[in-house]
């Protein structure tokens, strides 16, 4: 979603902060731009589309010493230049970006425009300059301060004042903002990524705090004007700068890299001879582990779809109830919390809005919520305090693939240490952890030879309307299936338990509509074999994933990809990559641009 990039320093700012929007591309975006000090003013650019039309607009621009820069995702008014960041006052000294949603901006505007103030834009955060300026006396930090008392919502912005070139304001509410300190130069970003190639000394500024940066360091307050201290660390290699490594696409590059970033999220984690697993940041003994009399897993998209294959490995293997629950669904309906649930908040990010409040919620009702997340020090993770991390490494396509696999995996090591303290013996155990230990392997495998994708991807690409359906552990993996199709090749789709096909969805089937099936060897094959015979009853094409040697679905199906045999809980790490790949080829196909397709943010920061 949005990016900000600032710099302040003795080098020019203009390679410095294009370069950091470079690196928040695949984050999402539709507009960029950039506001520099120069001369006794500002300088301004803006563009609509790729940061790369920037960077040739920006050509010869000013070498200049303190900028801040934007990527916008547009939520309030249209793809115009007009409504790309930075957004500035009436007399064009004051630039802010700014991530996040002022919520009462239709008020401020309002009242803006009753004292004789023009808005330039349709944005919520052009408010925010026009504030700003408002309340300037000379002193940026007091008018940053008293323009934020009117604004409410979530912020993370950037200020930059043409008299005061050498500081630039940034301020948290709710949208992650990380300072970079470097050698007689600072930057601030809203993405640790984009700051890495600088230097790797960075602080999180906290929500509600407020930072004044200048090229020697940062001195930081909270909102309230307290003092306040921020923690420097050196960020983790994790973030060295993202590599194609001889891959097309990131996309690929990242379903590839599955067998190592399951073995990651396994590693240090299973105790193969007792049969168990240890995640020390969950900070659970055994005896908290058998006071959790109900699991909640909460989350949005690809990470809800891995919160469903968690909770169906609990209830099977540990025989606690468990759930999961849409995050942005949950937050608003009055959810009951109880003392013994464990709430789970599963985000790759770590960053997206609904999963925030969702947390919340179950924080002010009291319950205890834990984080499984992919960026380390990302808000779920800090809030939460106790968690797992599934250490899958950056995820730079905007589709989730590998974060997906690690979520599951994760989420099954929980399940062992959960149903350990209670269902499992020690040779059950013992055999659960096996079979995870061999899970990256079997990933490997099929994915040397991942079967005629191609040809299903041909299919699929020349189809108006697919059907997913799957069973069981097979449903979820079928819903994001469907999501990754949707999202990367843009092609109508939908998944249905299969059970539920002969209940509407068959309506839609004609000649050779593709069905993919997902019916790996499990308690519900026989049922799977039987739907898929209804599918082909209609003419329609039935791509099947299946477990290999299962010959019976292998000659029904119109064209099989097999995958290794694997316990059905464990499936959905061997499953649901066809389908990444199926996606990703049928993308291809259709010339979409896969690694960053349209209209989708990386991490969705607002509501
Ligand atoms: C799908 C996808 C999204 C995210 C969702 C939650 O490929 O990436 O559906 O899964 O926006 O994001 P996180 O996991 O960052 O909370």
């Amino acid at each position: 979603m949005c990016g900000i990039i600032a710099y302040i320093g003795p080098n020019s700012a203009l390679p410095r902060l294009v370069d950091g929007l470079r690196v928040m591309e695949y984050r999402g975006y539709d507009s960029a731009g950039v506001a520099l000090q120069h001369d006794d003013g500002l300088w301004v650019r803006k563009d609509v589309g790729r940061v790369a039309a920037l960077a040739e607009r920006v050509v010869g621009g000013p070498t200049t010493h303190s900028g801040i820069a934007h990527t916008r995702w547009a939520t309030h008014g249209e793809v115009t230049e007009a409504n790309a960041h930075p957004h500035l006052d009436g007399d064009l000294r004051i630039a802010v970006v700014h991530n996040g949603i002022i919520e009462n901006s239709t008020h401020l505007r309002t009242a803006l425009e009753a004292e004789g103030v023009t808005l330039r834009s349709q944005t919520d955060t052009e408010v925010l300059p026009h504030l700003i300026r408002k309340y300037y006396k000379g002193d940026p930090v007091a008018a940053v301060l008293e323009a934020l008392k009117q604004a409410r919502g979530t912020y993370g912005m950037a200020v930059l004042f043409a008299d005061h070139p050498d500081q630039i304001i940034a301020v948290r509410n709710g949208s992650p903002l990380v300072i970079g300190l470097g050698d007689g130069e600072s930057l601030l970003a809203s993405d640790p990524q984009a700051v890495v190639s600088m230097t790797r000394r960075v602080g999180y500024l906290q929500d509600r705090e407020l930072a004044v940066i200048t090229a020697d360091g940062v001195v930081v307050q909270t909102l309230a004007g307290n003092d306040a201290t921020l923690n420097i660390e050196t960020i983790d290699s994790d973030y060295a700068l993202a590599d194609l490594e001889g891959f097309e696409h990131f996309m690929l590059k990242e379903i590839y890299e599955q067998p190592r970033s399951i073995r990651r999220a396994l590693r240090g984690r299973l105790q193969l001879e007792e049969g168990n697993a240890k995640l020390g940041g969950l900070n659970m003994d055994p005896r908290d582990l058998l006071g959790v009399q109900r699991l909640i897993n909460l989350g949005c998209g690809t990470s809800y779809h891995a919160g469903m294959i968690g909770a169906m490995a609990v209830e099977a293997l540990a025989r606690v109830p468990a759930r999961a629950e849409i995050a942005s669904e949950f937050r608003y309906r009055h959810p009951i919390i109880q003392r013994d649930a464990l709430f789970l908040a599963i985000s790759q990010s770590g960053e997206t809005a609904d999963t925030l409040g969702a947390m919340g919620e179950v924080i002010t009702k009291g319950g205890t919520v834990m984080g499984v997340v992919n960026v380390v020090g990302s808000t779920v993770a800090r809030i939460s305090g106790r968690g797992v991390y599934v250490h899958s490494g950056p995820e730079i396509a905007v589709a989730s693939t590998k974060a997906f696999t690690s979520q599951i995996t994760a989420l099954l090591v929980c399940t062992l240490m959960l149903a350990r303290t209670r269902n499992l013996s020690l040779s059950e155990g013992q055999a659960v952890a096996s079979e995870l230990d061999s899970m990256p392997e079997k990933v490997r495998e099929y994915l040397e030879n991942p079967g005629p994708i191609d040809q299903a991807a041909q299919w699929v690409a020349e189809a108006s309307y697919v059907l997913f359906l799957g069973r069981g552990f097979s449903y979820p993996v079928a819903l994001e299936g469907a999501l990754k199709l949707k999202e990367i090749a843009y092609i109508p789709c939908e998944a249905y338990p299969s059970g539920e096909m002969k209940h509407g969805p068959i309506a839609m089937l004609q000649k050779n509509t593709p069905v993919i099936f997902v019916a790996p060897r499990d308690g519900q094959r026989e049922k799977a074999i039987s739907n898929l015979r209804e599918v082909q009853a209609r003419g329609a094409r039935v791509i099947a994933i299946h477990t290999e040697g299962d010959t019976e679905i292998a000659e029904l199906a119109d064209l099989s990809i097999p995958v290794p045999s694997c316990q059905s809980y464990a499936s959905p790490l061997l499953t649901t990559l066809p389908l990444q790949l199926l996606a990703y080829k049928s993308g291809l196909l259709l010339g979409r641009d896969v690694d960053k397709p349209r209209n989708l943010a990386k991490s969705v920061t607002v509501e």
